[in-house]
């Protein structure tokens, strides 16, 4: 039996590991001392978490600790903190922001995640990549993301949005009060499925869609394991590479893989195109790129693999879900708070939908910009990224200070702490719309509110974003009164767990609906709803909207609107 007496084999092992912990120790200890020998304050690290140990232990979110050191040394430009061992450098000075992201950004070119490779093949897309990959890469994607091509994408979104007032009117009608947490996620993942995988996943009708569900376990992984995986990934990718495993479990990358597979091979057999995402990536693969006209331009030197063309869709999933679903929730949430200013949303939608026969054309959409507003106002108050970060790719020194950021260093950007301080946005916690009124932020610094990012690695999508998270909500406006309902948290805490800016305790809204415009003037706080403007095509369609209808799960097929396998 192995003895514990000295010399014996696990006293021998015991003196390794306690040896090597201390070395660690001392290891960390020096390192520690990195940001105070630059003359850089900031709050103690405790070995060996650094700053982040609430993080680890789900006590907090993981941008919270960049948030509250924003606060505390407000007065400084920047803040040194740690990830463990790693030294992290937190901007306060939004002019100290600008250079980082725009001004110099060639020196801070990469977002800093550990992405491909034997690891993780479903990470080598667009949002982790930097240098001329990335470069190259964006500027391919680009034309996905034009107004010409949203426009042809619009039409998947909008059917969508139809659905998911279908299944509202289905709660409503049974008298239940609405988890809108829950039917923003479901609205969204349709709309990843649809335009980006180029799938009908069918969720607002079947709980167990397979789609719903990996996707679902992608963001939010079921044990700790993955989570501490998928955290170690992103704070330490260099010893994360070393370990070589993987960061999604088997069943997650297969299903996906899969998924793309079948949808690829269904289109070339079929000489099926479809004006989606994944469109986009099979004409990538096959070495195409093909602007809004249509016009087929042959790239030559950028190979695109299947791997690829999955790691790619898996962006639409990884940078548009979450984003598009938890706007989209929290402004539900803030509109039920502020009846007035659900008012004039619901005011400006039947104005703009009189002047378009009741049709909510792409055009249409565009023309509410009172709903962008109100956006963007959520967006500040729960910007979907509550930081952004780069890792500096050159030395920089950083211009009329001493401190030079060595090549490697992760700087974080605290977004909401800026949006959230009082001194940049007065009375902070007031939801007020007309901040983002269009002279109001013509006068904003660029870096004062960048819930979509900055600069050029700034969000792609920004624009199908705004679609996506206004579609349905244009079109309950009309239909229903929001009211919140006694089970949303009042105010609404972040989820420690989520990456995201998430609802901790979701969204629930009791809905009234509109059934007569005396009934919507009541509520109104100034003048009557429906603007009698358009023609009676108006007044029947908002009377077809407004009925009343019970509906039945599966009453009625679903049209079909992607090819390739429903999951
Ligand atoms: C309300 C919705 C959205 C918000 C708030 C949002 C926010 C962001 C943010 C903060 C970034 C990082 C920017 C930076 O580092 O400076 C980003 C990047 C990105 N977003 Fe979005 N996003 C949204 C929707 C979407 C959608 C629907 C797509 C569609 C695919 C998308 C595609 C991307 C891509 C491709 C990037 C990476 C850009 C790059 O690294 O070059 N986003 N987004």
């Amino acid at each position: 039996m192995a003895s514990l007496a000295p010399g014996g084999v696990l006293g021998e092992l015991a003196a390794v590991v306690l040896f090597c912990l201390a070395v660690m120790y001392l290891w960390f200890r020096h390192r520690y001392s990195y940001w105070s020998s630059r003359g850089v304050e900031g709050p103690k690290p405790v070995f060996p978490f650094g700053n982040i140990r609430d993080v680890l232990t789900r006590k907090t979110q993981f941008f919270q600790p960049y948030t509250d050191n924003y606060f505390r040394y407000k007065h400084l430009p920047y803040v040194g903190m740690y990830t463990f061992n790693r030294p992290v450098l937190s901007i306060n000075d939004l002019d100290v922001a600008k250079l980082v992201l725009i001004k110099d950004f060639e020196y801070f070119q990469a977002h800093g995640i550990f992405s491909g490779g034997t690891g993780d093949p479903l990470a080598g897309h667009l949002f982790n990549m930097h240098g001329k990959e990335w470069k190259d890469l964006r500027a391919k994607m680009s034309p996905t993301f034009t107004s010409g091509k949203l426009k042809t994408l619009y039409p998947l979104v909008n059917n969508i949005a139809d659905d998911a007032v279908k299944y509202i009117d289905l709660l409503y009608s049974n008298g239940e009060p609405i988890n809108f947490s829950e039917l923003y996620a479901k609205y969204t993942m349709e709309i990843i499925g649809s335009v980006g995988f180029g799938i009908e996943c069918n969720g607002f009708k079947n709980p167990n869609s397979e789609f719903y569900r990996r996707g679902h376990e992608y963001f939010e992984p079921k044990s700790m394991y993955w989570t501490f995986v998928r955290a170690l990934a992103f704070i330490a990718p260099d010893f994360y590479k070393k370990l070589g495993i993987k960061r999604i479990s088997n069943e997650i990358l297969n299903f996906f893989f899969d998924l793309v597979r079948q949808t690829v091979d269904y289109r070339q057999n079929n000489d099926y195109k479809r004006n989606d995402f994944m469109q986009t990536l099979i004409e990538l693969k096959n070495g195409q790129v093909v602007d809004e006209k249509g016009k087929v331009n042959y790239v030559h030197g950028f190979p695109f693999s299947m791997t690829d063309v999955t790691a790619n869709a898996m962006l639409y999933m990884f940078a548009g879900y979450e984003t598009s679903a938890t706007t989209g929730n929290f402004a539900v949430y803030e509109l039920a708070l502020n009846p007035h200013i659900q008012q004039k949303a619901r005011q400006e939608i039947n104005r703009v939908l009189a002047k378009y026969n009741g049709e909510y054309t792409f055009e249409a959409q565009n023309e509410m910009e009172y709903i962008n507003m109100i956006l963007d106002e959520t967006m500040r108050k729960y910007p979907p990224m509550r930081a952004l970060f780069r890792r500096c790719t050159r030395e920089y020194k950083v211009p009329n200070t001493d401190l030079t950021i060595e090549k490697g260093t992760m700087v974080f950007l605290p977004v909401q702490a800026y949006q959230m301080d009082p001194e940049i946005f007065p009375e902070p916690e007031k939801f007020d719309p007309e901040r983002f009124s269009k002279e109001n932020k013509a006068k904003l610094h660029p870096c004062q509110w960048m819930p979509f990012g900055e600069g050029p690695r700034m969000c792609l999508g920004l624009r199908q974003g705004y679609i996506q998270s206004k579609m349905a909500l244009v079109k309950i406006l009309p239909k229903y009164e929001l009211r919140i309902n006694e089970k949303s948290p009042v105010p609404m805490k972040i989820k420690a767990s989520s990456y995201a800016c998430a609802a901790d305790g979701d969204v629930w809204i009791n809905l009234k609906e509109i059934r007569h415009q005396a009934e919507a003037a009541d509520f109104s706080c100034s003048k009557a709803i429906f603007v009698r403007v358009g023609p009676a095509v108006v007044e029947a369609d908002l009377a077809q909207r407004t009925r009343r209808v019970p509906l039945r799960p599966n009453a009625r097929a679903p049209p079909k609107r992607g090819h390739g396998p429903n999951v």
